[in-house]
C-alpha cells in the first residue's frame, strides 16, 4: 500500500460487508473507473448489529463474493478478522452531529456509532484518496461524510446512486431472505415512494405523510418502521413543503422478519 502511495498512484476503497450484488459492483466500477487501484473489504461487523439474530442471520458466502469480484477486476480484497479488526477493546463514542438520532439511528441504537468504529479503522489502516457509499443508505453515507469533515482527513467521500432490480425493488444483502411472496410484494415500497415525490408537487406534507402511511398499512405483509422527510443536509425533519428543495423521503419496512430501506429525493 505504501508502495502504491509513494507513485501518487490513487487508492479508492469499497467498504462492504458481503453478499455482494449489483449496488456494490457499482461502487467498485466508479472506483475501478476513477482510481489507480481499487480496494474492497469484506467484514461483517459485529459492532454496528443492534440485533443479535440479524448479525446471526446476515448472509455469508466468501466464495461466491470472490467470483463477483474478479468480474469487475478489483485489485484487493480485504478480508479481515475480528481480532485483525479490533486487536484491542474499541468502545469509542463518536461525535456524529446528531445526524444518528433519527430515523435508522432511532429505530438502531448504537448502529451508527458501530458503523463510524469500523470505517474510521479501515480509513486508518488503508488510508485511500477516495471511498465509496451508496445512497441506499443515505444516513449512513451523510454520517461517513460528517466524520471525515470533522476529524479533518483527507479522504474524499463519493456518493453513488442507488441501485435497483427491474421491478424497482433497492438491491440489498437481505433481499434472500425474502420469500417468494415477500419477493413480488417488496417493489411496493419503491412504487409507493415515487407517488409521494410525484404528489410533493402539488400536494401538502401532511398529504403525502398520510398517503404513505395509509398504502403502507394497506399492504398486509408489510409493517413500517418509519417514514420521514427530511433535509439532505442536516437530516433535520421538514415541516412542510414551503421551500420545495433538499427534501428527501426515507423508509423502513419489515416484511416478515426481514427489514428493508429505500429512500427518495423529493426535490
Ligand atoms: P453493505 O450493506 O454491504 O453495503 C456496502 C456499500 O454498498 C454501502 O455503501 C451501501 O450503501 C452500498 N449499497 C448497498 N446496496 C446498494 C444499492 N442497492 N445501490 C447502491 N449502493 C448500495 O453498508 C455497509 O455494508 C456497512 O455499514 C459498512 C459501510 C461496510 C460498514 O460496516
Amino acid at each position: 500500500m505504501n508502495e502504491i502511495r509513494s507513485q501518487n498512484k490513487t487508492i479508492g476503497f469499497v467498504p462492504t460487508m458481503g453478499a455482494l450484488h449489483s449496488g456494490h459492483l457499482s461502487l467498485l466500477k466508479k472506483s475501478k473507473s476513477e482510481n489507480d487501484f481499487t480496494i474492497c473489504s469484506i467484514f461483517v461487523n459485529p459492532k454496528q448489529f443492534n440485533n443479535k439474530e440479524d448479525l446471526e442471520k446476515y448472509p455469508r458466502n466468501i466464495e461466491d463474493d470472490i467470483e463477483i469480484l474478479k468480474t469487475v477486476n478489483c485489485d484487493i480484497l480485504f478480508c479481515p478478522s475480528e481480532e485483525e479488526m479490533y486487536p484491542e477493546k474499541n468502545d469509542e463514542i463518536f461525535d456524529l452531529g446528531g445526524l444518528d438520532k433519527v430515523m435508522e439511528g432511532k429505530y438502531r441504537p448504537g448502529h451508527f456509532n458501530g458503523v463510524a468504529i469500523v470505517v474510521k479503522r479501515f480509513f486508518d489502516i488503508i488510508m485511500p484518496n477516495q471511498a465509496y457509499f451508496g445512497e441506499k443508505d443515505f444516513q449512513q453515507m451523510r454520517i461517513i461524510q460528517h466524520i471525515v469533515g470533522f476529524n479533518k482527513m483527507p479522504i474524499q467521500i463519493v456518493p453513488a446512486p442507488i441501485e435497483r432490480e427491474n421491478d424497482g425493488l433497492a438491491m440489498s444483502s437481505r433481499n434472500v431472505r425474502l420469500n417468494q411472496e415477500e419477493r413480488k410484494i417488496a417493489p411496493k415500497i419503491y412504487q409507493t415512494l415515487l407517488n409521494a415525490k410525484e404528489m410533493a408537487i402539488n400536494c401538502t406534507f401532511s398529504e403525502v405523510i398520510n398517503y404513505v402511511n395509509r398504502e403502507i398499512a394497506s399492504i398486509k405483509p408489510f409493517k413500517l418502521e418509519y417514514f420521514e422527510i427530511v433535509n439532505i443536509q442536516n437530516l433535520k425533519s421538514v415541516e412542510d413543503f414551503s421551500e420545495k428543495k433538499n427534501c428527501i423521503a426515507c423508509i423502513a419496512v419489515y416484511l416478515g422478519d426481514v427489514r428493508l430501506i429505500d429512500n427518495i429525493i423529493l426535490f
